[in-house]
């Protein structure tokens, strides 16, 4: 059974693609002495995002690695581990990041790379998470927070909390109100991962011994 515990303070390296406001949370929770991580770096898919620009202001390296760049998408995929692996993470945080992760990658952050989603799995896997759930008419959904695997949203499950839905939601109001409880959701459990350690046994994940 895999098992990872971390010497305080936690390396994070968080990945995104836009606004960046599951990165904030982290940030601002890690400025906390008490708090048992730092990110350590913020990378992206693509220049010129939020994301990147409240890593600058705080003080954090960040990194660009575009698929375009690269002559495929396993170059790509490599390239993106090697940019990780400079930053010597313990836990490597994919916060919004829209692209999925190659083999490349898995084979060397497999079981401390983390995902959150916008739904609550194994329903609504993918980019569209909140219009899925509405266009099902779920009453409620919510988001979960997985150790990454080989396919999409399908990882072994850390957290979820639930958000209900209401009648009169669109995609974007009902996105919003998951992301208010999906980065408390989020702050809290990676910071209990890098206090406690964790340990992954099939689709089983706990926190702690
Ligand atoms: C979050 O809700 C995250 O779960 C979602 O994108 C949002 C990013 O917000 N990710 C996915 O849908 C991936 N399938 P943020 O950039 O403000 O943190």
């Amino acid at each position: 059974m895999p098992t990872y515990r971390f010497s305080a303070p936690a390396r994070l390296v968080v990945l995104g693609s836009g606004s960046g406001t599951n990165l904030q949370a982290l940030l601002d929770a890690a400025s906390e002495e008490e708090y048992a991580a730092r990110v350590v770096a913020v990378g992206a898919d693509r220049p010129g995002i939020e994301g990147l620009a409240r890593a600058e202001r705080a003080g954090i390296d960040t990194f660009v690695e575009r698929v375009r760049d690269h002559p495929d998408r396993s170059a790509w995929d490599a390239a993106l581990a090697e940019q990780v692996a400079r930053h010597e993470p313990d836990l490597v945080i994919s916060a919004g990041f829209m692209k999925l992760f190659g083999p490349r990658f898995l084979d060397r952050f497999a079981g401390r790379t983390l995902n959150t989603h916008p739904a609550l799995s194994p329903s609504f896997p993918g980019m569209q998470g909140p219009q899925d759930a509405l266009d099902y008419g779920v009453k409620v959904t919510g988001a979960t927070l997985f150790v990454v695997d080989g396919g999409v949203d399908t990882g072994p499950i850390v957290a979820q909390v639930p958000v209900a839905v209401e009648p009169d939601d669109d995609a974007a109001a009902l996105h919003e109100r998951i992301k208010t409880a999906e980065r408390a959701m989020l702050v809290d459990t990676v910071g209990r991962m890098a206090r406690e350690g964790f340990s992954v046994e099939g689709r089983s994940v706990r926190i702690g011994s």
